[in-house]
């Protein structure tokens, strides 16, 4: 739906290019450093309220014969009278005079003293490089500083645990044991830059352009119905503990209730469920909420944040985003978060193997809710190797729980086709098969039959690992430049659980009804969609909002009689509603992940400062520990071990 007025005029008008540049250098140790995430002006800017003079990222040609003062960590040396110093803008190349006095003599013996990453003051003259030692890939690479003191600061230990260089892979645990080590490297150190960055532009765009009021919700709170699980805190009150909330939803909704109009908040959430590479058990939201909106008001507002804050260098950004419904992300793409980025999709057979004398997909489909799904993967077999397809099979067996469930093909030529279960089916089938996949010799193709959903949700996943396999070998599918944006809609309101009896909420239990389905919710709630939206980029999700349910007769509807939650724990919120509540909607950007995939990381760790291992501990600090009895005995805490 457009607006009235052209909102994307509006944004054009409004939107301030975005200050982030591209450059990349390569240091004096042969370590590549793009430096895109870079601000242009951050190396001048820096040096107010400091010592130095210029930072290790700025000196150029024009500051020849300029005497300097720099401060930093002696990355490289090289014959104990030159070395690289860098700091958090940059390297500079230092050399000590070479005609043999004093001074010479002094700063050569100082220099063989000092063990690299230890920190030093330098002071001295911009020089042009000597002919042949230019490094134009460098933003420096022009000059170096002839030294005229070195200070050292504070020596760096013999046995660092490691040298905290680009080049150097090392594992992840040794890291984030030592993330201190770990966050001077130009990776980390622009991953954190880009996120001040975003933090600062999302600000501006909602505070400055939009009337957004910043507040900060409680982080202790009460445990709450559904959702993930919850940490809780103990406290001095026997039996009385604290929750960390998994998000502020409450408090957002609250807060309209209280007339704030327009909220937001970089929150902490906190969900005790498994480390992934995508989930950390305490990350950071972009936390909206607004009254008297629609949802196209509000992923209106998402897009223009996202233009609005867009890196420049991250390539075109196309809006608006196109849509997607839930269910057309299903039977597509297996999955509710499509990569959009390649093809490779689904497609329904059902009825080409209806009759197709292949005994076990025949019994599947006749038992009710089965459907035959298929992938295709063009000229697949010059790619993938027997091991490949032990891969596949092993995942199908591990996701999928019937075992003859997936069928892997290997298409020789027209009919020949390779694959134990293809002597079963019968030419007829084969023939309508390769005219509607319009096979050819070489392809593969898929099948997956079971349940609907289930088949589905598992060739979502093959089609994923099939495409890593197939890049693993140099075929590009995915883009990594593209930036494939998507809102996903139109999902069901409720999911039935594992017992598929009882009914639970699809995301949560304040999301409002479709207005379509209203009338549904009291008959057949299993039918009723959702006002819920999902923002997917580059296949995963970042973002999810809804409208809310503001009339608390239908909120209370829908905790007691379709949840059969105990609505008691909710009865702030629901008086809330009945004093007064607009109608409202919001949505949360989970900010790591966002952040984690502009910066092309294949982690949420990477752009988290401080971050938990895979199995939710600190390995620097040993967090979580252990308490003595005495705190165990005021928190009225007993350890029972399982
Ligand atoms: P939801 O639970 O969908 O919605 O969370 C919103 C976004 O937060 C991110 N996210 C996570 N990121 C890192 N680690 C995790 N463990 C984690 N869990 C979620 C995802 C997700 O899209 N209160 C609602 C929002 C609303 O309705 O307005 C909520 O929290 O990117």
């Amino acid at each position: 739906m457009m607006h009235n007025v052209c909102r994307r005029c509006i944004a054009a008008k409004l939107r301030i290019r975005p200050i982030l540049h591209t450059a990349s250098y390569t240091s004096n140790d042969g370590s590549t450093c793009s430096l895109k995430n870079r601000f242009v002006d951050s190396g001048k800017a820096s040096n107010s309220f400091c010592q130095r003079t210029h930072s290790c990222g700025e000196l150029t040609s024009s500051h020849i014969d300029h005497a300097v003062t720099l401060y930093g960590w002696i990355q490289h040396k090289r014959f104990n009278f030159m070395m690289t110093l860098k700091d958090a803008y940059g390297v500079t190349q230092v050399v000590i005079p070479q005609n043999k006095d004093k001074i010479h003599k002094e700063l050569t013996s100082k220099l063989s003293s000092i063990r690299t990453e230890s920190v030093v003051k330098v002071t001295g003259k911009v020089q042009p490089r000597p002919p042949g030692q230019i490094n134009q890939k460098m933003p420096t690479g022009e000059v170096e500083v002839l030294a005229e003191d070195i200070e050292l600061l504070n020596e760096c230990k013999e046995d660092l645990p490691y040298q905290p260089k680009d080049f150097r892979k090392v594992k992840e645990n040794l890291r984030m044991q030592y993330r201190y080590l770990d966050l001077r490297t130009s990776k980390m150190q622009e991953n954190l830059r880009l996120r001040s960055q975003l933090v600062m532009k999302m600000r501006e765009f909602l505070c400055n352009k939009h009337g957004f009021v910043e507040v900060e919700t409680p982080t202790l709170f009460r445990k709450t119905p559904g959702g993930a699980k919850e940490f809780v805190v103990p406290t001095n009150r026997p039996g009385k503990f604290y929750s960390l909330p998994q998000s502020p939803q409450q408090f957002k909704q609250l807060l309209m209730v209280g007339g704030i109009d327009r909220y937001f908040q970089f929150a902490r959430c906190y969900r005790d469920e498994g480390s992934r590479p995508d989930r950390q058990p305490e990350f950071t939201q972009v936390d909206l909420e607004l009254s008297f909106v629609d949802k196209e008001d509000v992923c209106n507002l998402v897009e223009d944040m996202i233009e609005y804050s867009w890196p420049e260098w991250k390539g075109e950004l196309t809006l608006p985003f196109p849509r997607m419904t839930y269910h057309e992300a299903l039977t597509k793409f297996g999955t509710d978060k499509p990569d959009t980025r390649f093809g490779m999709h689904l497609h329904n057979v059902s009825d080409i193997f209806q009759n197709s004398g292949f005994q076990i997909f025949e019994d599947i489909l006749n038992s009710g809710d089965g459907t035959v799904q298929a992938i295709h993967i063009p000229q697949a077999m010059t790619h993938l190797r027997t091991r490949d397809y032990e891969v596949i099979q092993d995942t199908a067996k591990s996701k999928h729980r019937s075992k003859h469930g997936v069928i892997v093909i290997k298409v020789k030529d027209h009919l020949t086709w390779q694959s134990p279960a293809s002597k079963f089916i019968n030419n007829d089938a084969k023939e309508r098969l390769s005219e509607e996949l319009k096979l050819q010799p070489g392809d593969v193709i898929i099948l997956a039959a079971g349940k609907h959903e289930e088949s589905c949700l598992l060739l979502g996943s093959l089609r994923l690992e099939v495409a890593t396999l197939l890049e693993s070998k140099g075929v590009q599918l995915r883009d990594p430049d593209s930036n494939a944006f998507l809102w996903v809609e139109d999902f069901p309101l409720f999911l039935y659980k594992e017992d598929g009896v009882s009914l639970e909420s699809a995301h949560h239990p304040f999301t409002a009804p479709h207005p379509e389905d209203a009338d549904a919710i009291y008959t057949s709630p299993d039918k009723v969609r959702g006002l819920h939206y999902d923002l997917v980029f580059n296949g995963a999700e970042i973002a999810g909002g809804s409208i809310r349910i503001h009339d608390a007769k239908l909120q209370r509807y829908v905790l007691d009689d379709i949840l059969k939650e105990n609505s008691i724990t909710l009865s702030h919120l629901l008086e809330a509603l009945e004093s007064g509540a607009p109608p409202h909607g919001g949505i949360a950007i989970g900010f790591d992940r966002y952040v984690a995939m502009l910066c092309n990381a294949s982690s949420i760790r990477d752009v988290i400062a401080f971050p938990k291992s895979f199995e939710g501990n600190d390995l620097m600090s040993g967090a979580p520990a252990e308490i003595t009895n005495e705190d165990l005995q005021d928190y009225h805490v007993k350890i029972i071990h399982k």
